[in-house]
């Protein structure tokens, strides 16, 4: 049995994002975004499920934040909904859409729950799309400018922020797959996405910064994710390092060290290194804080035909799996660790990593309701547990995690994969919107009471 004490001050939270929790997708004044275009297209969603009434929080924020009152929780990552302030994308505010955020805020601090608000959990506004989306390089200004907004309104609160959540996936599932809104399969104009998006982060991060009203962190959140050769082979090994370019160091590289691993790549370089402009780098490299989600590694072989990576993932047999993901815990403890040793001595300034966060983990369990109208999730007890102990391992060998955040509070709009997959904490009743607190809640809120847990992990 292994004591894990987390150091003072030590951050618990769960996180969130406004399409997949709020609902009232035309409520208000909001204007429409590209995941409301998305879901209403028949065949894009499982069960042509969408996030209209979602989980109602738009109603019912007040006591999903109770629920995180009674369970002890030190803080909250949410997102804001960028057409619910702009319906339009830029212009005209929706003061009906700035109010919700100022009452979900001023509730947060009032139950001593400190806000991290992600300014981008994928709902872009429509009329944004409509301009050609993140391949073009406006909606960057754009965002900018949103974000200036959200700062001039709410730093004299929240302290922390964060530009975005998985650029990765926003522009890969988005532009690349098409398994995201805007559901595009364009190869090329993913990568440009890539570029505009951290340019966003950079001009976001400016205007926060020079309208707040007091000292605050400006971060982002990546999927991030150590790359395993699926063989030893030399085919097999270079193209998991093709894949960790374009997973882990296409954000990692320019965030941290202001430069761009695409060179690196002949192919691309040719195709997309035009779009880097001279000064984006050292605009995008600015960084208080690094959000890290982790679900699992990623395995890739060597596949010709999968377009410019010529990489494919692989699911080996061997761990367990999720329904979405192998389980793999020690990844999380790799990526953190990597990041710090590869990272922190080649930084220019600030000198040292910026802290880190794991700012999602999670898992999906087809949860249900025991005899005794208990939620027995002893599964993703167990995966927490799991996670929670390399996160510890890794503070250990001296990497700066300051803070884990469970994904999710409640059960809520898995995407492309609609109501199926339920990540919460707290178990959602989609018809009534009735809120159960699984046996993983209760658990998580004695962690986050002892600052801790008693593991049987060695
Ligand atoms: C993401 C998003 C979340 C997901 C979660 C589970 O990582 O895809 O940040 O919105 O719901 O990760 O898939």
């Amino acid at each position: 049995m292994t004591n894990l004490s987390f150091p003072n001050e030590f951050i618990w939270g769960t996180a969130s994002s406004s399409y997949q929790i709020e609902g009232a997708w035309n409520e208000d004044g909001k204007g429409p975004s590209i995941w409301d275009t998305f879901t209403h297209i028949p065949g894009r969603i499982t069960n042509n499920e969408t996030g209209d009434v979602a989980i109602d929080h738009y109603h019912r924020w007040k006591e999903d934040i109770q629920l995180m009152a009674d369970l002890g929780l030190k803080a909250y990552r949410f997102s804001t909904s960028w057409p619910r302030i702009f319906p339009e994308g830029r212009g005209k505010v929706n003061l009906k859409g700035v109010d919700f955020y100022d009452r979900l805020i001023d509730e947060l601090l009032r139950k001593k729950i400190e806000p991290f608000l992600c300014l981008y959990h994928w709902d872009l506004p429509q009329t944004m799309q409509d301009q050609g989306g993140w391949p073009v390089r406006e909606i960057a200004y754009y965002f900018g400018d949103y974000a200036r907004l959200m700062s001039e309104k709410y730093s004299d609160r929240v302290k922390n922020w964060i530009t975005h959540n998985e650029p990765f996936v926003t522009a890969g599932a988005g532009y690349f797959l098409g398994e995201h809104a805007p559901g595009i399969k364009e190869p090329l104009a993913a990568i440009k996405a890539i570029h505009h998006l951290l340019l966003s982060h950079g001009l976001a991060t400016q205007a926060i910064q020079s309208a707040s009203r007091q000292p605050v962190n400006v971060g982002v959140v990546l999927n991030l994710s150590p790359i395993h050769p699926a063989t030893n082979g030399k085919k097999d090994i270079e193209a998991a390092r093709r894949f960790d370019i374009i997973q882990n160091r296409a954000f990692l590289d320019p965030l941290l060290l202001g430069t761009s691993p695409i060179a690196e790549m002949k192919l691309l370089n040719r195709l997309v290194g035009s779009v880097i402009k001279p000064g984006d780098l050292e605009l995008i490299n600015r960084l208080d804080f690094l959000g890290v989600n982790y679900y699992s590694r990623t395995v890739i072989k060597h596949d010709p035909k999968f377009p410019i990576f010529a990489t494919s993932q692989v699911h080996p047999i061997g761990n367990e799996y999720s329904g979405m993901w192998e389980i793999y815990p020690e990844g999380l403890n790799e990526i953190l660790v990597n990041i710090w040793e590869n990272y922190s001595h080649r930084m220019k300034s600030p000198q040292t990593l910026p802290m880190m966060m794991v700012t999602e983990n999670g898992i999906p369990v087809p949860d249900g309701f025991d005899f005794d109208g208990k939620i027995r999730d002893v599964r993703r007890i167990r995966y927490l547990e799991q996670h929670i102990f390399q996160v510890y391992k890794a503070i250990q060998k001296g990497v700066p995690v300051k803070g884990y955040f469970v994904w999710s509070l409640m059960d809520n709009f898995e995407w492309a994969q609609g109501y199926e997959k339920r990540f919460g904490l707290v178990y959602v009743d989609f018809k009534t919107q009735k809120r159960t607190i699984k046996e993983s809640g209760f658990w998580f809120a004695d962690v986050v009471k002892d600052n801790g847990l008693i593991t049987h992990f060695e």
